[in-house]
């Protein structure tokens, strides 16, 4: 029988155990503080933010928005950065991707303070990362990891396969599984728009992780029998829905799901993960720069 990972209930437990190290930081007059900020007219991009921002008042996260008019000069945006990042209260800025085309995004990476870089994505904490000595795992593979380990499936000496090599999900990602650790010690092979038979890689994989951004793209026929599929991707596709449209995953589900051994559902699996990654290192961030004892790796 395949196991369908439940990203929710995982997520749930993860929010849950970080009340506990929230309420220590309380106790020692610290209130953790997450700023979001959006310079962009997305939908989608509206849509996380305002997620994001619930996510933070539910734990008891103090969240701040900031909103830049999509005509405001690129300063506004550095200047807007820059207050944050001295801000005493702030202990974590996500600045919300993909920003609008004329801005530089990583420049806007490189001005956030690397210690409030709780997306992981600043030069600094890339380098750490890869270097084997993170600080903030970035929110959608540190997910990943947790969906993994919450299921008790082995990523010792397995043959991970990702297809997708993006700098926020397939290249940390690969970095997390190979590396010389009880939650890496995969053998990983990155996959992207330019390999040679698809097919023939990911149906070597025992776990098999898709972050494309095509529908569908992984297909019965490319997995084999009792492989962990884990499906990053979210697309809106048009559906005779009450929005004009329905998320879907990269894996065809219906099809994958009788052939994997587990398997992620789009809802469901990995965004819930993504969303609690981010209060998980929020909360560090908050231990970190108030030199309080919160015992999160
Ligand atoms: N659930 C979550 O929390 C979460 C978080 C982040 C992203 N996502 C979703 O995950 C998906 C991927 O996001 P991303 O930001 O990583 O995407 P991205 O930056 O667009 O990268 C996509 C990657 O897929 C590769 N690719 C594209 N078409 C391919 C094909 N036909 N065969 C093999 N590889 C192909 C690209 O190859 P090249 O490098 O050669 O172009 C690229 O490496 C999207 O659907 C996004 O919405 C979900």
């Amino acid at each position: 029988m395949t196991e369908v990972i439940d990203g929710n209930a995982v997520a749930a437990d993860i929010r849950e155990s970080l009340s506990e190290h929230i309420e220590t930081l309380i106790h020692n007059d610290v209130t953790p503080g997450l700023a979001t900020v959006l310079m962009s007219d997305d939908p989608a991009s509206e849509t996380y933010v305002s997620m994001k921002q619930r996510d933070c008042e539910e734990v008891g996260i103090n969240g701040i928005h900031v909103e830049i008019d999509t005509d405001a000069p690129a300063e506004e945006l550095y200047g807007t950065i820059d207050d944050l990042n001295s801000d005493p209260d702030v202990h974590g800025i996500l600045v919300q991707m993909p920003l609008i085309d004329r801005i530089d995004s990583r420049r806007v990476l490189r001005s956030i303070d690397p210690m409030k870089d709780v997306d992981g994505f600043h030069p600094e904490n890339v380098g750490r990362l890869v270097a084997g000595n993170d600080r903030y795992r970035p929110c959608t593979p540190h997910g990943v990891q947790k969906l993994l380990s919450a299921y008790d499936i082995e990523t010792e000496s397995a043959d991970a396969v990702i297809v997708g090599r993006s700098n926020i999900v397939g290249k940390p990602l690969a970095n997390l599984l190979f590396r010389k650790a009880t939650d890496g010690n995969a053998t990983v092979t990155v996959c992207h728009s330019r390999t040679k038979d698809l097919e023939e890689k990911t149906r070597n994989a025992d776990i098999l992780v898709a972050a494309v951004g095509v529908p569908e793209l992984i297909e019965a026929e490319m997995v084999s029998e009792g492989t962990t599929v884990i499906d990053v991707g979210v697309n809106r596709v048009d559906a005779d829905t009450e929005k004009g449209y329905e998320l879907v995953g990269d894996v065809a589900y219906d099809e994958v799901k009788d052939i994997a051994g587990a398997i992620t559902p789009v809802p469901g699996g990995v965004g819930p993960m993504t969303r609690a990654m981010l209060l998980y290192n929020t909360v560090k961030a908050a231990g970190m720069q108030e030199d309080i004892g919160i015992n999160l790796e």
